[in-house]
């Protein structure tokens, strides 16, 4: 990657391993924070600037910081996963950063360059490597966000802003493996044309409280998004994409995106691998009569949802002012279950993406003692192997912190002045580095 934003770093001072796994154990969704942030700033006079790599903390800002009074924010969700190797890669980073920048440009507001998004990603994930959780379940949840920065309260765009990526450990978000419940929403609307519903802004997320609480009261999970207009046509969840199988047609229908559905990478990396599991995707509009009769009549043998935090979740039943119906029998269906294993295999680094879509941040495990040799070997400018003696082989203070600022730039692992004199042969030390990296 290309920055062309200088970075100021701060680390923090790193909990341990068992601090970690402490903080860690309730991983509910938005709620362990790793370590650090990354801040960038943007105004007409220097574009984006003023990048910093710092302990997570509160930020400082203006009462009338026009964000908050007139909505301009819009934010991204993406995750970075423990690849099979030990190494760490974050899917499809480059989808995410378009479809911020169209969000932005929808609201106004800069477009952050690709290799920008990508490249504050890579510095944030660095330092909280150790954050990137081992389990299968849990992966690591990137959230960047833009704000309106300027305190001034004319209404009109800001003229300055502010981008703030953290990210969270997070686990299954639907619990244990299950089908879920979702209501046909009739008294509220998500996304109207013309409207904002193809952006990810934020303002799309405290609108759909009401309608949530009443899915919740009606006794299910998720709400169902209909079209504005005739409360006819399937739209999406509040935070997933639809898509319904028809089973003996062989075909993976979804809604077509017409600006009031929300563009996600997970529906459009499904609608690619749609073929490697036999169907033939569609993009087609649905309504709920087809898809009520579809279910009755078998034609549609399943539906799920899709989503980076959700992943994919079968639908088992749908419920609405005066209707009801089950999906197949309810439970989660056999496409809905391939697809996920392949989708998660794909994360992991186990299977075959048909593009390039895992961002690896380091390397595998396996590099990391090639990348302690290589790093020994230009410090101290000889040849070293696993023998080598990093004090008789010519190591002196200097290039003790040399080696340690590089294997906290490369490997993203804070090793102390301690460790190396406790362990001054190569092989040792990668060891302990090894240990180090995985928590
Ligand atoms: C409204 C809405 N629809 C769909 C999705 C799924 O999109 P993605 O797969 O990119 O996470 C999300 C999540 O970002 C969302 O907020």
């Amino acid at each position: 990657m290309t920055n062309k934003i200088d970075y100021v770093i701060k680390p923090a001072a790193r909990l341990d391993a068992a601090a970690r796994a402490e903080r860690s154990r309730d991983a509910t969704f938005g709620r362990v924070f790793t370590e650090h942030m990354v801040t960038l700033r943007w105004n007409e006079e220097s574009g984006w600037h003023d990048g910093r790599v710092e302990p997570l903390a509160p930020l400082s800002i203006d009462p009338a910081t026009v964000g908050l009074h007139y909505g301009q924010i819009v934010f991204e969700g993406l995750k970075a996963y423990r690849l099979a190797d030990g190494g760490i890669g974050v899917f499809r980073p480059d989808r995410y950063a378009e479809r911020f920048q169209r969000s932005a440009a929808r609201l106004m507001m800069p477009q952050l360059p690709t290799d920008e998004f990508v490249g504050a990603i890579e510095h944030l994930i660095r330092l909280d490597a150790d954050w990137v959780p081992r389990e299968a379940d849990r992966s690591l949840y990137l959230r960047p966000l833009l704000f309106a920065a300027d305190a001034d309260l004319a209404l009109g765009p800001s003229r300055s802003y502010t981008f703030v990526l953290m990210a969270f450990v997070t686990e299954m978000f639907f619990g244990a493996k299950r089908a879920i419940d979702v209501w046909l929403c009739e008294d509220y609307v998500r996304a109207a044309p013309g409207g904002v519903g193809a952006a990810k802004y934020a303002g799309n997320y405290a609108v759909t409280y009401a309608a949530q609480a009443q899915a919740t009261e009606e006794g299910c999970d998720q709400v169902v998004w209909l079209d504005a207009r005739e409360r006819r046509w399937v739209e999406e969840l509040g935070g997933m994409n639809l898509l319904f199988v028809e089973g003996q047609d062989g075909r993976l229908v979804t809604p077509p995106l017409a600006g009031t559905i929300l563009p996600g990478v997970t529906r459009q990396s499904i609608l690619e691998l749609a073929d490697t599991v036999g169907l033939t995707a569609v993009e087609r509009p649905i309504s709920v009569d087809e898809w009520e009769e579809g279910c009755r009549t078998g034609r549609i043998t399943e539906v799920f949802a899709c989503g980076t935090a959700a992943q994919i979740t079968s639908v088992g039943r749908v419920r609405g002012r005066d209707r009801e119906w089950l999906i197949g029998d309810g439970s989660p269906g056999p496409v809905a279950e391939r697809l996920g294993a392949l989708l998660a295999g794909i994360h992991r680094g186990t299977e075959q993406a048909p593009g390039d879509w895992v961002h690896r941040v380091g390397g595998p495990d396996a590099d990391i003692g090639e990348t302690v040799t290589l790093i020994w070997r230009e410090v101290l400018a000889i040849a070293v192997d696993a023998d080598s003696d990093f004090f008789e082989s010519g190591g002196h203070s200097v290039a003790v912190l040399q080696v340690l600022n590089r294997i906290q730039e490369q490997l993203g692992t804070e090793m102390s002045v301690r460790d190396l004199f406790e362990n001054p042969v190569l092989g040792d030390f990668v060891d302990v580095v090894r240990t180090r990296v995985h928590g």
